[in-house]
């Protein structure tokens, strides 16, 4: 399941739209396998700013898994088995409220699942293991992120809860209305597992939810539509990329953050890569 030794390490891994190749220079391609499959594509390793970063497009280079197929399990391991400890996530998210319009950078620190059958875990077999998951993201990692989005003028929602729906429909108004009621604020299809595996692997885990569209319980007309969303992040991929590439600048090269003792004191059924 390891990659070679002749593989090349990294230290920070970016989970994200294929728009994001273009931001590594020196770019080597690598295929790793791992007891969860291949990944969604091989990674791209590469430099930023000093930084070694591994790339995997979530969807495929070519778009091909829609995000309940997506092999979240193996894009984790195999960004581990790389040598990754903190990873950037971005994705395009709709808004469950007007404060967050389109445009908007909203970096959230809760999550609701919403999602069904996906496989959420690397611990089936053998002993139990039970990740806390109370605050499912890494403080350093949203702190970093909302403090690089500050400074470069984003409309920031800085916390917020995401709603992960199992699409790949979007939501209905009265399921939108109801989400909204609650007080959460963002939606996507791709937050989770992503988030609980990353955990599971003890790494830190940020999420950088660009917002397309507001969605169906405020939207006016016909309700959010696949095209606005292509459209919105077309519009916005290029500042997203800048954005990713100066939280990457700006991580802490040691970790201080709580995530690397998530699995302390239990007794692992696997070794990690
Ligand atoms: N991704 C982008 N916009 C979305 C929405 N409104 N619902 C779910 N996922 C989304």
């Amino acid at each position: 399941s390891q990659p070679s030794a002749a593989a090349p390490a990294a230290e920070i891994g970016v989970i994200g739209g294929s728009g994001f190749y273009s931001f590594l220079d020196d770019i080597e391609e690598v295929r790793v396998d791992t007891p969860y499959g291949p990944p969604s594509d091989p990674i791209a390793v590469g430099e930023l700013a000093g930084r070694r970063v591994a790339f995997v497009p979530r969807h495929g280079r070519d778009h091909r898994f829609p995000p309940h197929r997506i092999p979240y399990r193996a894009n984790l391991w195999a960004l581990r088995s790389l040598g990754v400890r903190q990873v950037l996530a971005p994705s395009a998210v709709g808004s469950l409220t007007p404060r967050y319009g389109p445009g908007t950078l909203g970096i959230p620190d809760q999550i609701v699942d919403r999602t069904s059958g996906r496989d959420q875990t690397y611990y089936e077999h053998g002993a139990a293991v039970h990740v806390s998951f109370s605050d499912p993201y890494c403080p350093a990692g949203r702190r970093t992120a909302a403090g690089t989005a500050k400074t470069a003028g984003w409309d920031l929602a800085d916390r917020g809860t995401l709603v992960v729906i199992e699409g790949p429909r979007f939501s209905t108004r009265a399921e939108s209305q109801w989400f909204a009621a609650q007080g959460w604020t963002l939606i996507g299809m791709t937050g989770h597992p992503e988030a609980v595996l990353a955990r599971e692997l003890a790494l830190c885990y940020t999420s950088l939810c660009l917002v397309t569209d507001l969605d169906a319980g405020i939207e006016e007309g016909e309700g959010v539509t696949m095209d606005e969303v292509l459209r919105v992040f077309g519009e916005n991929i290029g500042r997203l990329r800048t954005l990713v590439g100066d939280v990457v600048k700006a991580l802490p090269a040691e970790r201080s953050c709580p995530c690397p003792n998530a699995l302390d004191g239990m007794k692992l059924p696997l070794e990690l890569p």
